[in-house]
């Protein structure tokens, strides 16, 4: 049925007919091809990366795929971002800034090396770093920015590059949503200093846990390979003498041999899902009271998931609009996170390690509030997720669009014959 007259059916909320009657298609992740390399790696009758050789052609792949120099493997994303900060000396007291949405473990990797998270605003429709605010936030001891490409749309590169050359900073690229996602014609992950990934079970590929940093320098490679092990250089004839702190970040022979096998499938995936995340993003187009997601010029997105804003004063409270669309049979979340990062208790209540305050005690002047971040959090509160997926069918992408335009128009009072 063509969506607008889809949009003349009472909503399923009320009884009408669902608009997504069938369940979104699924698959399976973990096939042949993984259990092959898992068996090829238990034969080798080790699993330490060092003496393997699954980690070796992982990182030689991953590196490759992207044409950069140097790829060091690690346990997860939040290692991987800790392992980079690491690499670059981040110390603590330094002050480093990210986006005021994202994943706690971007922000746990800078409180483990005594740094400072120094939270920054965003793009109200690209959600990502807005390059005013991170210059807003730039003082004499910051030392590092952390681009996180949310949802896997690319961040503002050329800009942020500048004010960290112009300021000496270092620029980390949190890439843990954003695989192959593009600016302006270059892969994110190699544009900043390092680029840090994360293969936990929710990403495009997953290896159960385990992270990957890309770098195109040699000297921060080095320095990445021990901060991620202990500090032991494990290059052959290297005397054992760990000169700097570093935990053991060490991923196994298992991880890359499940690694090996996702790789082979992360072209398709990522172009199934942008296959599917263009066409909902053009359908969203239109809609009263939806603000679809924007890109920056020249940036092309890679969908971890996909978020709009929603006029509540056209459509009404969120909750309803997302409970209408769930009885529609179309998935959708109200909202991404509850809280802009600093909100947490983690920030509010300054709990740092040990139960102690520290690294906060080191920087009283940095606030972590209400009202830090404004369009971050109207971001939190007026926007929708909906998930994007490899399987998804053009079923699930046509009813999915019918069913969001179907309540939209109900709830805007525009539905008419
Ligand atoms: C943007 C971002 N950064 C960092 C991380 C941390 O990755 P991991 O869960 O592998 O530690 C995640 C994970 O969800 C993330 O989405």
């Amino acid at each position: 049925m063509p969506a607008s007259l889809a949009a003349l059916e009472p909503l399923a909320l009320h009884g009408g007919p669902k608009a997504k009657p069938t369940p979104y298609a699924t698959g399976k992740r973990f096939v042949a091809e993984e259990l092959q390399q898992l068996s090829e790696a238990l034969d080798q009758q080790t699993l330490f990366y060092a003496s393997g050789k699954k980690t070796k052609e992982f990182r030689e792949r991953f590196a490759a795929r992207y044409g950069v120099a140097h790829c060091v493997t690690c346990t997860s994303g939040t290692a991987a971002l800790h392992v980079a900060l690491g690499a670059c000396r981040i110390a603590p007291g330094d002050e480093v800034i990210t986006a005021s949405i994202t994943d706690i473990g971007t922000c746990a990797a800078i409180l483990l090396c005594g740094a400072i998270p120094v939270f920054a605003d965003l793009d109200p429709h690209t959600y990502t770093l807005d390059p005013r605010s991170v210059a807003e936030k730039i003082s004499p001891r910051t030392a590092a920015i952390v681009a996180v490409h949310l949802t896997g749309a690319p961040c503002e590169m050329d800009a942020l590059g500048a004010l960290a050359r112009d300021h000496d900073l270092w620029l980390i690229e949190d890439c843990a949503q954003a695989y192959h996602a593009e600016y302006r014609r270059r892969l994110c992950g190699t544009i900043g200093d390092i680029g840090c990934f994360s293969m936990n079970d929710f990403k495009h590929i997953s290896a159960g846990d385990a992270g990957m940093i890309l770098t195109h320098d040699r000297d921060l490679a080095h320095r990445a390979e021990l901060f991620a092990d202990k500090c032991y250089d494990r290059s052959p004839g290297a005397a054992r003498n760990p000169f700097f702190l570093a935990p053991n970040y060490r991923m196994c022979e298992l991880h890359a041999a499940v690694g090996l096998a996702q790789l082979e499938k992360l072209d398709g995936i990522v172009a199934r899902r942008r296959s599917y995340g263009d066409r909902l993003h053009a359908g969203l187009h239109g809609l009263p009271g939806l603000t679809p997601q924007r890109f920056v010029e020249g940036g092309r997105g890679s969908y971890w998931f996909y978020l709009f804003r929603m006029d509540e004063k056209v459509l009404g409270p969120r909750a309803a609009f997302v409970k209408a669309l769930a009885a529609e049979g179309v998935s959708a979340s109200d909202g991404y996170v509850d809280r802009a990062t600093y909100l947490y208790d983690l920030f509010t209540k300054r709990q740092g390690f040990g139960g102690t305050d520290f690294p906060f005690s080191l920087a009283p002047h940095v606030e972590y509030r209400e009202g830090l971040c404004p369009t971050a959090e109207a971001i939190v509160s007026d926007c929708v997720k909906l998930p994007v997926s490899e399987w998804f069918s053009e079923e699930d992408l046509a009813q999915t669009l019918v069913g969001i335009r179907k309540v939209a128009e109900h709830f805007a009072g525009t539905a008419r014959a």
